[in-house]
């Protein structure tokens, strides 16, 4: 049987992690691709070097050839500039719209059938615009922000409450932006519902954190934004997907109805097996959670209605 094929076009701080991560789990072998010299072959031939003490069986390559996706089964994309301080992710978006162009034409001549994953900023917006350049399906399109604006939610209250991350369920729908949605009212510990174990202003000070979480890194770190966490979520994806786990995961999906959004991608729950994104789970929200995702959408919608401006200029 041959291995997976693992593309990561973007070979920097997440993509390098990414590709430690999928070595370690032997998911498959990997191609660092990026458009630095040298840079992606180093960082493959270090990943390699690391094997016989870690004992992976994978193979590793750097390239500056998009050719040499091809026939990849998932490719991962970071591509792009990531956040300094005082940048938002918004701010992103033409320098990030004009690459995302760019490597969805490769995909979509050397990787026909790969499921998609995106990370690029802002990126709401970056997936709309992969699906809209490759002309792939909805189910070959995702977007990872979900799965690390949730474990951002569920780290807080673990440290809150003293208990293991392994008892505490919590989500994070809506955009990937500080109007993301943390829903209160699906989160418990331990199957108790949160509410009845921390204080409301205690609730409100740990979801502000979570949707201002990826600048308090940014602010610490002040060249660039996280990348154990996103490589950690973007790997968590790709191996539903590759080993037809059928997760439900949040991620960036497109919508046509569900939760009242239409021809939009947005955070919301997915099943993710062989088939890529095989379908969108609807959580019940309060009224309250409902508001809140549709002014998260409305952002999101400004935010793709800016992009055909962007890449005109
Ligand atoms: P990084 O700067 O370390 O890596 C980005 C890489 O993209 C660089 O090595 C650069 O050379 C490469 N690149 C630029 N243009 C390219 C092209 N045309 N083709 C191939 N590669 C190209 O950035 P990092 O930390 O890996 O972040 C990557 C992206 O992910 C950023 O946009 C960041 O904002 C975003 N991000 C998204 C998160 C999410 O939850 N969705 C979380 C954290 C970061
Ligand atoms: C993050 O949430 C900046 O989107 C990036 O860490």
């Amino acid at each position: 049987m041959a291995r997976n094929k693992i593309a990561l076009i973007g070979a920097g701080n997440i993509g390098g992690t990414i590709a430690h991560l999928a070595a370690l789990k032997q998911l498959g072998d990997v191609v660092l691709y990026d458009v630095v010299e040298g840079m992606p072959q180093g960082k493959a031939l270090d990943l390699t070097e690391s094997g016989p003490i870690d004992l992976f069986d994978v193979a590793l390559r750097g390239s500056n050839d998009i050719k040499d996706i091809a026939g990849a089964d998932v490719c991962i994309v970071t591509s792009g500039l990531a956040r300094k301080p005082g940048m938002s992710r918004d701010d992103l978006l033409g320098i990030n719209a004009k690459i995302i162009s760019e490597v969805a034409a490769g995909i979509k001549t050397h990787a026909p059938d790969a499921l998609v994953i995106v990370l690029t900023n802002p990126l709401d917006a970056m997936v709309t615009l992969m699906k809209r350049q490759t002309g792939f399906s909805k189910q070959k399109v995702v977007g990872m922000a979900g799965v690390l604006d949730s474990a951002r939610y569920s780290s807080f209250l673990a440290m809150e409450l003293n208990v293991s991350v392994k008892s505490v369920q919590a989500l994070v729908l809506g955009g990937h932006g500080d109007d993301m949605v943390p829903v209160r009212s699906s989160c418990t510990v331990g199957g108790v519902p949160v509410d009845r174990l921390i204080s409301a202003e205690r609730l409100e000070a740990i979801e502000e954190r979570t949707r201002k979480a990826g600048g308090e890194i940014v602010g610490l770190l002040k060249t660039g934004s996280a990348y154990y966490s996103p490589a950690a979520a973007a790997v968590r994806m790709a191996e539903s997907y590759l080993l037809d786990k059928k997760e439900i995961l949040p991620c960036a999906a497109y919508l046509e109805g569900e939760y009242g959004c239409s021809d939009l991608y947005l955070g919301v729950p997915v099943q993710i097996g062989a088939g890529g994104v095989e379908k969108v789970v609807e959580v019940e929200l309060t009224d309250k959670e409902k508001e809140e995702v549709k002014v998260s959408a409305s952002h999101v919608a400004d935010l793709v209605g800016a992009l055909d401006k962007v890449l005109a200029s």
